[in-house]
């Protein structure tokens, strides 16, 4: 199945030909076409043009209304204002574009491919090993998937890297401890839980923290370990790999309840990059980008300086010849860009490791290993805020655990399918609780834009008026269970009858999903796409009280309005998925 122009690419081209025709020089000028509340369509570019052409701006409009075809796509357009023109389009153009859609048994909605993909390597869902997830962590996944999902639908190529936090002095004091206490790891059961895995990571954390804040040997000892560690030690290695491992366990756990698919083969942490560190200080060193200062490798900027207005360098190797978070970043940019073959490199990280990542990218750029054409990004998310608008905490002041946050999210969100639910099982009950209770965490996270804060309030997450995943949701159930009810009678496009307000009014906004797919992913903005998709729902509800369906009057406005039920389910269906939330068929 081909893509499908939208129906304000169509006007697009119709006005660019009727400026062509009436002002030559004005070829290739862009129309400003946008949504209006006034009309389907208003172009307001006329008004820059007809100044730039010396030129009345309501007579250049008018000179361009005549030149514009109109019957099939553009049923009326007129000059208003100063110069605007409004733009109609034809009852038959909407429903045969959104027909066009319909047919695409890719289920794409007709939404093309990128011209011309590039490979982007996202960096997202990079918790740490050792410790327990928190929302921070969520952030990341959360946003990350969503982009993931969003660069893949328009044709690019995605490597994913998830850079867990696995390398570190941390590892002298647990390897130690573990080596003294062996069985600590030990499983009683081949089956081991996420939770199990964390709780055995945990208590091994604190006793070693312990051991090491009181014991000067035992310190001496894991100092030594780092050493071990660095230098590749096999019996210190394996042990290491222990701590990797149970870890994993864990986190796959929390990725399985988040309903996120996270390939082993993407999990490259920081130990990843170990055999290039020595490389990279090489190369940066050798050609200047870093010097060294007081034995420590460094890179200055000008425009980087601490409180006291002294420079802040960037550390890439420390006095002691120990190589910190930047020099394993560094090594990865030149994995990527160079084994990976990246033009694009993303990170979906806090916005608190901004000024991190604003000098790793300008050493990088100053090494040559990012230019133009080879790019980087931080998508930087802000904080995850408590009701009370300060960061989340628990009551006691602790960070609160994400597996924590999510089983109560998973419980008001049972609850609520509980009272709703006609004929569902306890079993379905359970499973649709899952769907809706995470998909609501999810879509919360991602309705604002990433660089924003915002409040953890689940009460709002799981309401069934407003902007809520399950607001989205049971507007796809209630389609769905429309379509059932139907029986026989099929959904089916009749482009000769006349629309209601509110079915334009859907019909218009349905077929502007590639664009909106388009922009969201270009700008890395899954947020758009969240108040795309809301609008979809809002726009569903007043065609729904205003036209019925399976009464219309007519058998030919049943299939149509069938019809319509069903593209607005297949775009939410689309769009939800694009966000990694799951749309049941029965709420
Ligand atoms: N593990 C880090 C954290 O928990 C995030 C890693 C971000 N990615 C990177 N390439 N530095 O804060």
């Amino acid at each position: 199945m081909a893509s499908v122009t939208s129906l304000s690419d169509n006007v697009q081209q119709h006005l660019a030909s009727a400026l062509s025709a009436t002002l030559p020089e004005a070829a290739g000028a862009d129309p400003l076409l946008r949504r209006s509340d006034r009309a389907d369509f208003q172009a307001n570019g006329i008004l820059a043009l007809a100044k730039k052409a010396k030129a009345n701006p309501r007579e250049l409009a008018a000179q361009v209304v005549s030149q514009v075809v109109t019957g099939d796509v553009i049923e009326d357009v007129e000059v208003s204002g100063p110069g605007f023109l409004n733009i109609t389009i034809a009852d038959k153009a909407i429903t045969g574009n959104l027909a066009a859609r319909y047919a695409d048994e890719t289920g794409r909605l007709g939404v093309p491919y990128a011209e011309q993909p590039g490979t982007t390597v996202i960096d997202y869902a990079q918790p740490n090993v050792a410790k327990e997830m928190h929302v921070g962590h969520l952030r990341s996944a959360v946003i990350g998937d969503s982009v993931v999902q969003l660069l893949e639908f328009t044709g690019e190529n995605v490597v994913r890297r998830h850079h867990i936090g696995d390398w570190g002095t941390q590892f002298g004091m647990l390897i130690q401890y573990l080596d003294e206490h062996p069985h600590e790891l030990d499983h009683k059961d081949a089956r081991v839980t996420g939770e199990e895995a964390m709780s055995n990571l945990d208590r091994l954390y604190k006793a070693a923290r312990n051991k090491f804040d009181s014991d000067e040997e035992f310190k001496t000892r894991a100092r030594r370990r780092v050493v071990d560690l660095q230098a590749g030690d096999e019996h210190t290695l394996a042990m290491w790999q222990r701590f990797v491992d149970e870890s994993k366990i864990y986190f796959f756990s929390v990725f399985e309840k988040l309903d996120m698919e996270i390939r082993d083969a993407d999990i490259v942490g920081e130990s990843g990059y170990n055999d290039m560190l020595a490389e990279t200080c090489r190369l940066l060193e050798e050609s200047g980008v870093a010097v060294r200062s007081e034995g420590a490798l460094c890179v200055f900027f000008d425009d980087i300086k601490g409180p006291d207005g002294n420079p802040v360098p960037l550390i890439v190797q420390k006095s002691d010849g120990g190589y910190g978070y930047a020099a394993t970043d560094l090594s990865a940019i030149r994995d990527r860009v160079f084994n990976l073959k990246a033009n694009t490199l993303l990170y979906v990280v806090d916005a608190r490791q901004a000024l991190h990542f604003r000098m790793v990218f300008e050493t990088a750029r100053r090494a040559g290993w990012l230019n133009d054409d080879v790019t980087a990004v931080q998508l930087a998310f802000g904080t995850v805020l408590g009701k009370d608008g300060k960061p989340f905490k628990t009551r006691e002041g602790e960070t609160v655990r994400l597996v924590d946050l999510l089983d109560e999210a998973i419980d008001r969100a049972s609850a609520v399918v509980r009272e709703k639910a006609q004929d569902l099982s306890e079993e379905e009950i359970a499973e649709r609780g899952a769907q809706v209770g995470i998909g609501a965490v999810k879509y919360a996270d991602l309705s604002t834009s990433a660089n924003r804060d915002y409040k953890f309030d689940l009460d709002q997450m799981v309401s069934l008026n407003g902007d809520t995943s399950v607001y989205l949701q049971y507007a796809y159930a209630r389609i769905q269970s429309i379509l059932r009810k139907a029986g026989e009678v099929s959904p089916a496009a009749h482009p000769e009858l006349a629309l209601a307000d509110a079915e334009r009014a859907l019909g218009l906004h349905l077929d502007s999903f590639a664009e909106t797919v388009r922009e969201a992913a270009a700008e890395y903005a899954p947020h758009k796409l969240a108040a795309y998709l809301y609008q979809v729902a809002s726009l569903y509800t007043t065609f729904y009280d205003k036209c019925p369906v399976l009464r219309a009057e007519t058998p030919a406005q049943v299939e149509n309005r069938l019809f319509l039920c069903d593209v607005t389910a297949r775009t939410l269906h689309r769009g939800m998925a694009l966000l990694g939330i799951r749309t049941p068929e029965k709420l």
